[in-house]
């Protein structure tokens, strides 16, 4: 019987994983079957549990379940443990276990599609809200120079950063928290947008002199062009979305569950060129 696996979120009518996931199948020849599941805001549990008792292998987790994934989830692996947030189900023999693939693929995006190496660079993380807790572990242990995490809200990039602090993996001497107001005066190579802002066309209060010479921007929503992307071109600066990330993330999930790793390059390119159609 050919492996069942889908997404699973509210809304999900949107989301690019099926797709991703039957082109990765189809370059590794793996026999699986990838939908989706749109489950009630009251009923993740309920619906990830029909899902495994009718055979399903595994399921990616989206918005707004994330939390409640980590929760489900009776062994948690790896990054998911620090990050709270779980986007990625395996049901092994008894267990649901559950991963986090964001932070992996926001770094694999960044090194080695963009090549921007993130060792010994200056790094602003803009959000403190789960995107933010999801991709903190895997960027530090890249060993930037320094990363600051700057939110509208202060007291939750403080809480974010001494969360990250106590945890041996993340030891960094340059990591602190800031408001947006006292970015002034400062330069980033790597400039990452962890929050929901562009969803609605609008970015954080961001100073002028922000990206220093070379730097790249980098806006995790993709699909759609958002206002701090246009400030990074309006200024000369490289920029890119997040459909890599996307990719990345599926590619290590999909790993995850089959033990191969598909090739990305190809798929990011045909979604690009679908977006543009
Ligand atoms: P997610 O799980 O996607 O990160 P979230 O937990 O709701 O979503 O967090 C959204 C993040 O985007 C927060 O850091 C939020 O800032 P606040 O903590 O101050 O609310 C940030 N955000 C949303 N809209 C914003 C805007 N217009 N300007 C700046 N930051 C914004």
């Amino acid at each position: 019987m050919t492996d069942q696996y889908a997404v699973i979120g509210n809304p999900v009518a949107h989301s690019l994983s099926p797709q991703i996931h039957a082109q990765f199948a189809r370059a590794t020849g793996q026999d699986l079957a990838y939908g989706r599941i749109l489950a009630p805001r009251e009923g993740f549990r309920d619906a990830v549990l029909a899902f495994r008792a009718a055979g399903g292998k595994g399921l990616n987790v989206t918005l707004p379940f994330k939390h409640e994934a980590w929760r489900v989830a009776g062994v948690r692996s790896g990054f998911a443990l620090a990050a709270g947030a779980v986007n990625t189900l395996s049901f092994e023999g008894g267990s649901i276990v559950g991963h986090n693939t964001d932070g992996i693929g926001l770094v694999r995006d960044l090194t080695q599609n963009l090549r921007a190496g993130i060792r010994g660079k200056r790094v602003l993380l803009m959000g403190a809200g789960g995107a933010s807790y999801g991709v903190m572990e895997p960027l530090l242990r890249e060993q930037p120079e320094s990363v600051v995490v700057a939110n509208r809200t202060l007291e939750k990039a403080v809480e974010l950063v001494g969360y990250f602090e106590k945890l041996q993996s993340c030891a960094l001497q340059g990591f602190s928290a800031r408001a947006y107001g006292a970015l002034a005066g400062t330069q980033y190579d790597i400039v990452i947008n962890a929050t929901s802002a562009g969803l609605e066309g609008a970015m954080p209060p961001l100073p002028e002199e922000i990206l220093a010479p070379g730097a790249l921007a980098y806006d995790m929503v993709y699909a759609r062009r958002t206002p701090f992307l246009d400030f990074a071109q309006a200024r000369g600066a490289r920029f890119a979305d997040g459909l890599g990330m996307l990719v990345e993330q599926a590619a290590e999930s999909f790993d995850i569950w089959r033990g191969v790793r598909p090739e990305t390059a190809p798929v990011i390119r045909a979604l690009r060129q679908k977006a543009e159609e």
